[in-house]
């Protein structure tokens, strides 16, 4: 079998045998095939999909090419969640705590930021002292211990997907729906959980700009996952805005215990709720709305907030950080960003918003690239909101001055402002689980 082949036949809109796609993930993850061919096919997997067959292949050779994790030490229904990525999503680092003070287990392996996204492992590194690569021993006892982890995806778990999204980053072939149902759900496979929530964001900062497409996108992930003996639902969720007011690792980590401490902005707040509220009911604390009440008092009494706490102490991270932010990563040089005119933001470019996010430090832009834990952007202005000319509309943090002339430059070219205010937005589209597709 010749990986040039193999590469014509997807680029001619054919598909792959089941031998082709297995010859491919162990070639490239064995490193006998080279990034240039990996990237080709990538390419024209994007441009001619893939059919629900090739997907199931793909997803379950990516699963099986490395350690397929048992959680069977940790007692209870173990549940999972994975989002498709967005601009300001901190949900994991606030459902996590919140399900797992409520008694249901959470041990969750997550990803770096991919593209215009911020990713999960970024945002946690950025709290001093933190190892977010513990060995599997100790994250299942973390797991066991403090009923919550959240780590990052080291050791051997699903080496193909860590492959791919790392090359897909830097090659503009990450929106594809085949390869991201492929990588989230060999990912969710192969770290064991017994039922899935995944987040599937739609809008302009999202992968799947359009609800039509993320319902598709999460159609095909809940048949992949429950043809494998796992419960999966996915909500669809809004990215059309950024979530919530900061952009950027530390930044989101301090917004997240904003949230966990009831004084965090109303958009993540609701959203994390409604997410712990169904990952509760897939661990089987109750009804949707017991849950929903469950995850609501949660934060009231504290207790997911001391849970975010002991999790983090358990990763050998400074739980006095996330009271005092003070102690977390802190930008040399800062600039506010000025309203060009009045009236109301009409709409947000919000992969722009993530772009010059990226641009400040806070991503890569190649997969070698580090990143600056302390950059970002803290938004005083969105969708909605009314403006006058040179109000703030957010405040930018960078390492230097030229990142901050170019960050803002982006900037302000997300953001539209007209003299109309626009209809109000919802966070929720549709959930979509084995019984079907239901709209809101
Ligand atoms: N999230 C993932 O885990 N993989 C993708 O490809 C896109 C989003």
């Amino acid at each position: 079998m010749r990986m040039y082949d193999i590469i014509e036949k997807k680029r001619d809109g054919a598909a792959l045998a089941d031998e082709e796609i297995d010859f491919f993930v162990s070639g490239y993850v064995a490193g006998d095939i080279p990034d240039y061919q990996a990237s080709a096919l990538f390419m024209a997997i994007f441009f001619q999909g893939m059919d629900a067959r090739e997907t199931a292949h793909l997803t379950m050779a990516m699963a099986r090419s490395g350690d397929m994790l048992d959680l069977s030490s940790i007692s209870g229904i173990k549940v999972d969640k994975h989002s498709t990525g967005g601009v300001g999503d901190k949900t994991t680092l606030v459902v996590v705590p919140i399900v797992a003070s409520l008694g249901v287990p959470v041990a969750k392996i997550t990803g770096r930021g991919l593209g215009h996204t911020g990713g999960t492992v970024d945002k946690m590194e950025s709290i001093p002292g933190i190892d977010v690569a513990p060995s599997r021993e100790r994250f299942l006892e973390i797991a066991r211990t403090a009923g919550g982890v959240v780590v990052g995806q080291s050791g051997n778990l699903d080496p193909a997907d860590k492959k791919f999204y790392a090359l897909r980053d830097v090659t503009a072939t990450v929106n594809s729906m085949p390869l991201i149902a492929s990588s989230v759900m060999s990912k969710k496979i192969a770290a064991g959980a017994d039922r899935i929530l995944l987040e599937v964001t739609c809008g302009n900062g999202a992968f799947m700009k359009s609800v039509d497409d993320a319902i598709e996108l999460s159609r095909q992930m809940v048949e992949i996952g429950e043809n494998v003996g796992r419960t999966t639902v996915a909500l669809i969720t809004d990215m059309g805005v950024p979530l919530g007011a900061c952009v950027g690792n530390a930044l989101e980590v301090r917004e997240a215990c904003d949230v966990l401490q009831g004084r965090g902005p109303a958009d993540v707040t609701e959203v994390c709720l409604e997410l712990a509220a169904n990952m509760a009911e897939l661990g089987g604390k109750g009804t949707l709305d017991e849950c929903r009440v469950l995850a609501a008092a949660s934060i009231s009494d504290g207790s997911a907030f001391a849970k975010f706490r002991e999790i983090v102490a358990a990763l050998g991270g400074e739980a006095a950080a996330l009271d005092d932010p003070a102690l977390l990563p802190q930008a040399a040089c800062s600039r506010v960003v000025r309203a060009p005119r009045g009236g109301f933001v009409w709409e947000m470019d919000t992969e722009r918003v993530g772009t010059a996010s990226v641009i400040l430090g806070a991503g890569r832009a190649k997969k070698e690239d580090g990143i600056d834990y302390a950059a970002g952007i803290v938004l005083a202005r969105k969708t909605g909101d009314a403006v006058a000319e040179g109000d703030v509309i957010a405040t930018l943090y960078a390492a230097r001055e030229d990142l901050l002339d170019d960050g803002e430059r982006v900037l302000l070219d997300a953001y539209d402002i007209r003299d109309e205010m626009p209809g109000e937005r919802r966070h929720f589209y549709a959930r979509v689980s084995r019984d079907g597709i239901e709209r809101y």
